[in-house]
C-alpha cells in the first residue's frame, strides 16, 4: 500500500536523479507563471480615449519622476469604496499602458494623483510647486521653485523614439513635430490644429502663467492636468467593465 514512499526513497538517496526531478518541477511552475505574459498584450483591455502624452506631458511626465514625486504620490486608485469617493474611479490597466515605467507608486504621503487632472486651475498648481504652504499651511511637501527654468526640449523626439521602441504606438509624424507641438501646447497663442489632431483632449494654456518662456514648470502642470482625463468615465458602462 505504501509502495510509494518506499520508492520515494530512491529519489532520496540518489542527489543527481532528486536534482533533475526538482529542475523539472521548478521549470514547470516557472512555465506557468511566465507564459500567461506572453499574451499580456490581449489581457490589457482596450478603453476609449487612450493616447499616448503629448510631446509636452511627456517632458512633464519625466521631471516628475526626475524629481521623484512618486516617492510621496501614488497614481492608481484602487478599488475601494474610500478611494473611489475620495479620487474617483478606480484605476483601470488601460490607463498606464503606455507609461514605462509606470507610477503607480507605493506610498503615498500625499494624495493619490491618477486623478488629480482637472481637478484644480493651472495657476493653482503652478503655485502650489512653487510653494505648497502658500496654499496648503501644513503642507510637508517639499517646493520645486526652481521648475520656472526653460525646459530642455532637444531631446524629446529621440525620447519619443524610445518608447516606440518598447510598444508606445508614436506615429513618424508625431516624431517628425514632436519639438514643434510642445512649444504650440505651451504657448496659448500658437496654432493649436497641428497638434490637436494628433493627441486628442490636449489643452493648449500657459500652464504656468507665463507664455513667453516654455518651462518646466508649464511640462509638469501639463502633465498633472491631464492624469486621470483621457478615459471619460461617463462614457464606460458597467457592461464593459465587466466584459473586460
Ligand atoms: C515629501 C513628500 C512629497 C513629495 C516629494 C512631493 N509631494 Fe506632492 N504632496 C505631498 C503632500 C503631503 C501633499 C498634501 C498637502 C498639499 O496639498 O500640499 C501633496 C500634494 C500634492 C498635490 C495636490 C493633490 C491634491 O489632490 O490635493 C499635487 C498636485 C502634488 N502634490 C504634486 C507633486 C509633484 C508634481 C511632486 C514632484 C515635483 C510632488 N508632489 C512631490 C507630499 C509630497
Amino acid at each position: 500500500m505504501f509502495r510509494f514512499l518506499r520508492d520515494h526513497g530512491i529519489i532520496e538517496r540518489n542527489v543527481i536523479l532528486m536534482g533533475v526531478l526538482t529542475l523539472i518541477t521548478v521549470a514547470i511552475g516557472g512555465l506557468v507563471q511566465i507564459v500567461p505574459l506572453f499574451t499580456m498584450e490581449t489581457t490589457i483591455e482596450r478603453v476609449e480615449g487612450m493616447r499616448p502624452y503629448t510631446p509636452l506631458e511627456l517632458a512633464g511626465r519625466d521631471i516628475y519622476v526626475r524629481e521623484g514625486c512618486y516617492t510621496c504620490h501614488s497614481q492608481m486608485v484602487r478599488p475601494f469604496r474610500d478611494e473611489a469617493e475620495r479620487y474617483g474611479h478606480f484605476s483601470l490597466a488601460a490607463e498606464s499602458m503606455y507609461d514605462h515605467p509606470f507610477q503607480w507608486g507605493s506610498k503615498r504621503t500625499g494624495p493619490d494623483l491618477a486623478r488629480v487632472g482637472g481637478r484644480y486651475s493651472d495657476d493653482w498648481h503652478a503655485e502650489h510647486l512653487r510653494s505648497p504652504r502658500a496654499l496648503v499651511p501644513d503642507s510637508i511637501m517639499p517646493p520645486y521653485a526652481f521648475l520656472d527654468r526653460p525646459l530642455e526640449t532637444a531631446d524629446i523626439a529621440a525620447k519619443m523614439r524610445a518608447l516606440r521602441a518598447v510598444g508606445v504606438p508614436y506615429t513618424d509624424e508625431m516624431i517628425a513635430n514632436a519639438r514643434a507641438d510642445l512649444l504650440a501646447q505651451a504657448r496659448p497663442e500658437a496654432d493649436p490644429a497641428g497638434y490637436q489632431s494628433r493627441y486628442a483632449r490636449a489643452r493648449q494654456a500657459a500652464f504656468d502663467g507665463n507664455p513667453a518662456v516654455v518651462t518646466e514648470m508649464d511640462a509638469v502642470v501639463a502633465y498633472l492636468q491631464m492624469l486621470g482625463t483621457l478615459v471619460q468615465f461617463r462614457d464606460v458602462t458597467p457592461e464593459q467593465l465587466r466584459q473586460q
